[in-house]
């Protein structure tokens, strides 16, 4: 850990002068988040006014974070790239990769068994290259990390896109794909496009059943999953120092489902006492000691219209809690309208089970709210009607919930412990009759709620909630109950009412933990082997991706026109898929199987345009690859929004996908594309998406003269003889050009080291 002390004395040190002469350049006072971009410029980028939205512009993360599914194509990256040891505190985390079934011992020794071969890469690649590797069963990446390594002021990339949770204690925290996590490991700059900003006031202060998380799933209803993109949201106001700082990690996690590229929160009182009842007094001490420069200046939260480019206001005493779902974060129903709704849009109301934890919402202030809950089901003579499940967020929340009796609470509820991990969250839940497909409801305290996201059945309807009011629902089994208005019937047959939830910030006992579950890199990895067997199923190291021909893209055939919502998830499936995440070729058989195919409305079933036979999609792409033949993926809006996983881009690269033109990207898929030198392009005109033919072959036009701004041309050719030419924008600037050229970043990235 004495290296990151380090690292952090230097940010403070730094900061106020960084902070002074950006003021100074722009001749205005400063939000919180451009004083951390600022003191966060590469040294190689000149200070300038940058241009929100449009300026490029070049960074020097703090850290990175990784967490397992990611982190092996991350590091297989990195090994390419020729460095002996990492440039900056790195981190990798087991969390992905444990199936949730039967209870957290069983389940991890489980996994344990089943990924070993992945596991033991990952501590010897850490070991080797100074990283921090937290073993599995440690804990979820996000609480791990605001646990021990997220700083005020600070600025962090990791290979997740709910990285952004470290915004609770004051980061700039950006989740990205592995790509850019090896170029920061390699110490190369981190580009971002700057972003805009979005300032949320909050006024007033939560109470009875509102908490933190009703906060974002409201501000989700407003902006919807598309909202935030490409905007840093950043909350003030009296209502956010009233809250803990785990509650305002809660708020940060979620903005990855309004696209945010992060949000944050200024320095107060609250980070300074989660910082010490974590054992990083000397930090907040630290951060005491430039404090101004760890929030915006006064003159910005007073006149917020004029410094941000939206504000919205709201006023947390009169918060209602909400319900977000199903099957999409953003459609958000407050408590007291949920009856009327369901009802009128035919949804399940039993609830089958409700489901606590994640990284999301798994700190101590929420167990023990959710705890206060559970204890009222004896006291008050109640049953509770749903099945209940906890996934702590890190052995060392679980070690403290079970010393202070928690679990035992739950226990008498019938709540089913499972590992700290992220189990239901990302699909690994082995739930018994999923695989029945029957319509049913769950809520949970988790951020997704994706069609199939939490057990692999599109029928589920998922519905995201506060811990408390999830374990109010699931005593009363009903997703109308209304526990502020509503009463139970309970097993004497009256009617009970439950009390509004209560419970610490932070433990009065203060936290503990026996085995953390960390193991510290060698002092000196170059003696540390790193193997790789050829004939693993689950890795595969990587071959350098081949340069641009140099002429224009001409006779692509058209693999997919993907119709509506096509999330990451869509494009490179979770759950069973996870285990091949280290290994290319093997992950490229779920390419898009999730996609729906405009023409025919079907999941991973398409037109293979040599046979005219329709099969499934990577296996379609295989057989043009196998003839030669590049091909383009069409998509809707928002194409590749959900997750940093660069998967998504790199098995259509691997399979022979030359282009993806879409109406909009999501800005971290956007970014995956152009470091692995594909073309991410985008209809000039939305409309020409309805031109696009089943049996089109598709020229782009231009490349000889690729340059920033400057659009493509594309010519469809249409089965029956006629044509059409659009025209396509892109986003690429100079060095992302470069990177097309190259064939990838990382081409780039080994030529620079070798030199
Ligand atoms: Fe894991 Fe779900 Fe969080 S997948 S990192 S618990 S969003």
């Amino acid at each position: 850990m004495a290296f990151d002390i380090e690292m952090i004395k230097k940010v403070y040190a730094e900061i106020p002068g960084k902070v002074d002469a950006a003021r100074k350049f722009l001749g205005r006072p400063l939000t919180l988040s451009e004083k951390i971009l600022f003191a966060h410029l590469h040294t190689d980028q000149a200070l300038q006014g940058f241009e929100r939205g449009k300026s490029y512009v070049d960074f020097a993360p703090d850290r990175v974070a990784m967490q397992d599914a990611t982190a092996q194509m991350a590091l297989l990256q990195f090994m390419q790239a020729g460095r002996p040891k990492v440039a900056v505190p790195s981190t990798v985390h087991c969390d992905h990769l444990i199936t949730a079934k039967t209870e957290a011992k069983i389940d991890l020794e489980k996994a344990v068994n089943e990924s070993k071969e992945v596991y033991d890469f990952l501590a010897s690649v850490s070991n080797k290259y100074g990283i921090g590797f937290w073993k599995p069963g440690a804990g979820i990446i996000h609480q791990v990390v605001l646990e021990n390594y997220a700083f005020p002021g600070g600025m962090m990339i990791g290979t997740d896109s709910h990285t952004v949770n470290a915004g609770g204690l004051g980061m700039i925290a950006i989740g990205v794909g592995g790509a850019d996590a090896c170029d920061v490991m390699a110490g190369l700059p981190w580009e971002l496009k700057w972003p805009k900003l979005i300032g949320i006031k909050l006024t007033g202060k939560l109470n009875g059943w509102a908490a933190p998380k009703d906060v974002i799933l409201k501000v989700a209803g407003i902006l919807t999953v598309k909202g935030g993109t490409g905007c840093i949201v950043e909350y003030f106001g009296e209502g956010a120092t009233s809250m803990s700082c785990t509650g305002k990690g809660t708020i940060c996690n979620m903005g990855a489902e309004i696209g945010a590229t992060t949000s944050t929160f200024g320095y107060d009182e609250s980070m300074e006492r989660y910082l010490r009842a974590t054992g990083r007094g000397d930090v907040a001490e630290m951060a005491n000691g430039v404090k101004e420069h760890l929030t915006a200046d006064a003159e910005v939260y007073a006149d917020p219209e004029k410094y941000f480019d939206q504000v919205i206001e709201i006023n947390l005493s009169e918060l209602e809690p909400h319900l977000n779902g199903p099957f999409t974060p953003d459609l958000a129903t407050p408590i007291s309208k949920m009856k009327e709704t369901a009802v009128a849009n035919g949804w399940p109301t039993k609830i089958e089970v409700g489901l606590i934890g994640s990284c999301t919402n798994s700190s101590y202030e929420d167990i023990s709210r959710a705890v206060s809950l559970a204890k009222q089901v004896s006291e008050k003579g109640l049953k509770t009607k749903a099945e209940f499940t906890i996934t702590p967020g890190s052995e060392q929340v679980r070690y403290t919930i079970e010393r202070d009796g928690f679990l035992d609470v739950f226990d008498t509820i019938g709540a089913k412990v499972f590992a700290n991990a992220c189990g239901p969250c990302i699909g690994m839940w082995d739930r018994v009759g999923a695989e029945k497909a029957e319509k049913n409801t769950i809520v949970h305290s988790f951020n997704r709620n994706f069609a199939k996201r939490a057990d692999g059945n599109p029928n589920t309807y998922a519905f995201v909630a506060s811990p408390e009011l999830v374990t109010a629902l699931a005593i009363a089994g009903d997703l109308t109950f209304n526990p502020l208005t509503d009463t139970l019937v309970n097993e004497k047959g009256e009617q009970v009412k439950l009390d509004p939830p209560s419970g610490d910030e932070l433990p009065t006992k203060g936290f503990d933990v026996d085995d953390p579950g960390y193991q510290a890199p060698a002092a000196d990895g170059s003696g540390v082997k790193v193997e790789v067997s050829p004939t693993s199923n689950r890795l595969q190291l990587l071959d350098p991706f081949a340069a641009w021909e140099g002429t224009d893209l001409k006779g692509l055939k058209l693999l997919i026109k993907a119709k509506g919502k096509c999330t990451t998830d869509h494009i490179s499936m979770a759950g069973p898929w996870l285990k091949f995440r280290g290994h290319l070729d093997n992950i490229s058989n779920n390419m898009l199987i999730g996609a729906v195919n405009f023409y025919n409305d079907k999941t991973d079933n398409i037109k293979n345009q040599l046979t005219g036979e329709y099969g499934p999609v990577p296996a379609t792409q295989r057989a043009y690859k196998a003839a030669g033949i590049g091909s383009i993926v069409v998509g809707d809006e928002n194409y590749g929004e959900g997750s940093s996983r660069e998967h998504a881009a790199m098995e259509p690269r691997h399979l022979g996908v030359r282009v993806v033109l879409t109406k909009s990207f999501a800005r971290i898929h956007e970014t995956n594309l152009k470091k692995q030198g594909m073309l991410a392009l985008t209809f000039a005109d939305k409309n020409d998406y309805d031109k696009i033919q089943e049996d089109d072959i598709v020229d782009i036009i231009g490349l000889t003269s690729f340059e920033p701004g400057k659009p493509l041309e594309i010519v469809l050719h249409h089965k029956d003889g006629s044509s059409d030419t659009i025209v396509a924008n892109h986003t690429y600037n100079a060095q992302q050009i470069e990177w097309f050229k190259a064939g990838g970043a990382l081409n780039i990235i080994r030529r620079q080291v070798a030199a």
